[in-house]
Formats: C-alpha cells, structure tokens, sequence
C-alpha cells in the first residue's frame, strides 16, 4: 500500500459538485465535475434534491481517482465545502423530508420580518452578527413550520447542502462553523449556536449539529461511502467550510488586509476579521471563516459575472464572451452615460431588496452592443464597489491586498475597470480552483501537512499578476459612481410597483 499523500476537495455547489485532488505541495492534481438540476417550482422558489448531490459527489469522486490515475488509498484527508445557506431536513432515520431550499430561494420575506419582530432587529444582529435575510436558513426553517406542519413534525435534523453529503460518507451529523454561521441561528462570538435564538424561535437545538472548525476532522468514511465512492473506508473528513470561506481560503485571504474579491455568477467582496465585528446595521455579512479562530465580512451581490452571462444568452447568444469584450474595450470608461444596474435577481449586498430589478438607464440613439456590455461590466463594478466601500469603512484598518478571482476577472478588460472603480490594485493568483481547492488544503492541515491554513496558503497560493487602477478612468468612475448610487433609491417605487402587478411574480 502507497503513503496516502493527496488530499481531496469537495464541492457541492449549486450547478455541481466539484471533486479536486491536491498534492502535499498544493498543487492540483485532478478534478472532475458532475451537474446537478435545479428546481423552481414556483417564482422566486429554488430547490434541488439531497439525493442528486450525493450522486453527483460519488460519481466525481471514482471520475477524480481515475483521472489522476490513483486509488482512494492515496487519499489522506477529504474536505467539505458548498453552497451555504441551504435547508436540508432529516428524519429520525436520517431519511430526506422534503427538497432542499436553497441560498438564493426568495419566499420567506415574512419570516425573515417574523424573525426581527421576535428578536428585536438589533438584538438579533448583535448576537448572530447579521440581519436575517430570505437567503439564509433560520427563516426557511421557519416558513416549513408554517406552511408544511406535517413535513416539519418529522423534523430530527437539520444540515447544509455539504453536510448531507458529509452524513453520507461518514454516517455523521456534523458543521463546519463558517456554514453554521450562515445559518444565523449562531452566536457568532462563541462560534456555536445560540441558545437564545433557537428558544426564541422554538427550534429544538437537539436538530442541530455539533460545528467544528474548518481543519478539525468529522467522521471517516463508512464502507458504504468507500464502494459509491472509490475512497478507503476509514479516511478521515474535515469539517471544510462554506463555500465562501473555503474559496477565500483558496486563495489565501486568510489575515485581515487581504481582501479577496470574487467574480462569479455572484460577487463576493470578502474581508478576514481578527474577531466578531459585526456592521452595526448588518449591511455586511458576518460570519466565523474556515481558518480557526479567525472571522470575515462578506458583501454578495446576486448577479454578477450571472448579469454577463444573461446579457449574452439573451442579446448576443451567437457571440463568445471574447467577441463581445472586444467591442466593449474601445467605448470611452463610462459608457457615453449609459448605466446598468445588476439587480437581476434581487439583491442582498448593500440592498437587502428581493424586488429590486436589473435596468439600462440613459440609453440613446447613439449606443450601440458595445456601449450595452462595457455598461454591464460598469455597472457590476460599481455594484461590487458597494460591498467594497461598506468594507473599507468597516473599522479593519489597511487594505494591503485585493485578490480577485472567478470567472469574471478572467477578463482583462473586465479586471481594469474593477481596478479603477475600486480604485485598488487587483492582484490575481496562481490558484483558479476556487472552493473546492480551499476545501482541499483545510484536509491537508487537519491530516497534519501544514501546521495552519496560513502556512498551507503560503505554501500553495502566489500572486501571478497585477492590474493597477488607471488615472484616467478613475477620475471618469468617480462622476458615474454617485450618478449609479443615485438609480436604485429613484427606481425603488417602481420596482415594488412592477412585482405588485406582475401576475407571474418576480421571476
Ligand atoms: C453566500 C451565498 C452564496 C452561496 C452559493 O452567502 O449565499 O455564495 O453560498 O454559492
């Protein structure tokens, strides 16, 4: 038998689930993906089945072995991570009781308003750190209560999309503490749950797992997890983390100064913090991070490198994202005045708003494709400068670095319109494997090939490149920025205005 020497991420996210093996220098060895369907069974609903992660996990798992040409016996650790927030509900046989709700499921408006009326708003953001919002899942826990009694009376445990999948390699209840944060029934101070809020909104804690940081193994892999999945029954399995922390550990923003902002179908703007600061209103998120002992801000705008992504499938659907960057990179920095708001699916970051919508706003005859998608890539800028901003006012003191990251900054245009709206330099980083290489290197600390995540992001990640904010262009986004900041207050009537009389709802 060979010296188990690799450590594998796994990634549960919302379009697959993601296995990625690294070595003990941190480099990538092999990764496989397998999708998942998403249901949406009425608007503004958004639901998958348990069962299809599990499937998806095992098959990546025997795909990633066979592409790296290894056998489980090679694996030393696994580590966990995935989409945060999402409900999944056992009964006392383990046994799924309805499908997931996800992290951008929008129904529960009302409970999240139940949540604050109990608690008192600004009780509840000092013990949980954040305001409760549709996203997350105290309040989804609630809408099951109130509107599925038979389903909620069945109720033994509740987990996170990656800890199901954790309950079925290792037959264990268990949560990383980022994850349990998400939650929002957690005091984010002692990183465990609240008793206060749980007894205030009458969920039983017995349902909840126990949490464990991020390197901080959970279980070992059952002999049944071993013959659906290729790896050795007994392998050891981190706790990981949500799938934020564990890409901001990825790539290496794990002290405070080392701001890692992520370009995805969402935006992420994400800030380690030395302790439990909490943005007295919660416009940021406030969460425990993946590395031990330490927490972060988080700002996530819903539609990010997704409001591109719509752009092109609906306007431009013949064109590649490269065909349409091109005629955006001559348009003069702002558009000739055209702005774009990104709210495409509601926001959260820094408009807690599901009814906010997208919008083009000061088109004229004069614009054309070009002048659209350079306003696209403007307007999420300034979006993600939202989050920014709300992070740099945020008490942490110096920004020394911003390390972008995800599909959107793979752009250079892209990148140098951040760079001059957020007025900071960008850095980009050898590691492009996001979460799922996050959760990788928190196996590898817990197995014991790096003393802490610091010196596994030390070892594994290093900064390639550079984009430096452009004189010029900064001094043009600085008159856009409050003309943008100005569009949403304005609009905010109508938006409520257009879901009031959309007979098909938001969506
Ligand atoms: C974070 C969030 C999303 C999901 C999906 O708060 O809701 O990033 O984790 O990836």
């Amino acid at each position: 038998m060979s010296t188990p020497s690799l450590f594998l991420g796994i990634d549960v996210s919302t379009t697959a689930t993601k296995a990625l093996l690294i070595d003990e220098l941190g480099q990538v060895v092999a990764v496989a993906s397998s999708p998942h369907t998403l249901q949406t069974p009425r608007p503004l609903w958004s639901e998958q089945e348990p069962h299809e992660w599990w499937l998806a996990a095992s098959a990546s798992c025997r795909s990633v072995l066979e592409k790296a040409g290894v056998s489980g016996e090679n694996v030393a650790a696994v580590g966990l991570t995935g989409q945060m927030h999402g409900l999944v509900l056992l009964d006392e046989k383990g046994e799924v009781l309805r499908p997931a709700i996800l992290w951008n499921d929008q129904r529960t408006q009302s409970q999240c308003d139940e949540i604050h009326q109990r608690i008192g708003k600004e009780k509840f953001i000092q013990i949980t750190g954040n305001v409760a919002l549709t996203g997350f899942t105290a309040p989804k826990i609630l809408w099951v209560k109130e509107n599925e009694p038979a389903v909620y009376a069945k109720v033994k445990h509740v987990l996170l999309p990656k800890d199901y999948v954790r309950y079925k390699l290792t037959a264990t209840y268990a949560m990383d503490k980022a994850d349990g944060a998400g939650t929002v029934l957690f005091d984010l101070k002692s990183r465990d749950w609240s008793s206060e809020v749980l007894d205030e909104l009458d969920i039983d804690p017995a349902w909840m797992p126990p949490t464990f940081e991020g390197p901080q193994f959970t279980g070992r892999i059952t002999p049944g997890a071993a013959a659906a999945t290729g790896l050795i029954a007994g392998t050891p399995v981190a706790a990981g983390g949500g799938d934020q922390a564990a890409q901001a550990v990825g790539v290496g923003a794990v002290e405070p100064g080392v701001v890692a902002l992520t370009v995805g179908t969402s935006g992420v703007v994400f800030a380690t913090t030395p302790s439990a600061l909490i943005e007295p209103e919660g416009r940021l998120h406030a969460f425990c991070h993946a590395a031990p002992g330490r927490w972060h801000f988080m700002g996530v705008m819903l539609s990010a490198a997704g409001s591109l992504q719509w752009y092109r499938d609906t306007l431009a659907p013949q064109m590649s994202f490269d065909e349409l960057l091109r005629e955006a990179g001559p348009v003069p920095a702002g558009s000739e005045g055209l702005q774009f708001l990104p709210y495409l699916s509601g926001e959260r970051t820094p408009y807690p708003d599901p009814l906010a919508r997208g919008a083009f706003v000061g088109l004229t005859l004069r614009h054309g494709r070009g002048h659209l998608t350079r306003a696209v890539l403007e307007g999420v800028s300034f979006g993600l400068k939202d989050s920014f901003t709300l992070i740099q006012n945020a008490g942490l003191g110096e920004i020394s670095q911003v390390r972008a990251s995800g599909g959107g900054v793979k752009s250079a245009l892209w990148r140098q319109i951040l760079a001059s709206v957020l007025e900071a330099e960008l850095a980009t980083v050898n590691t492009t494997e996001g979460a799922a290489f996050g959760a990788a290197l928190l196996a590898g600390v817990g197995a014991g090939a790096w003393p802490d995540v610091e010196s596994a992001c030390k070892t594994a990640v290093k900064v390639t490149g550079s984009m430096m904010p452009d004189a010029a262009q900064v001094e043009i986004y600085r008159e856009a920025y409050p003309l943008y900041r100005g569009l949403y207050p304005a609009l905010k009537p109508s938006f409520g205005e257009i879901t009031r009389r959309s007979p098909e709802g938001i969506f």
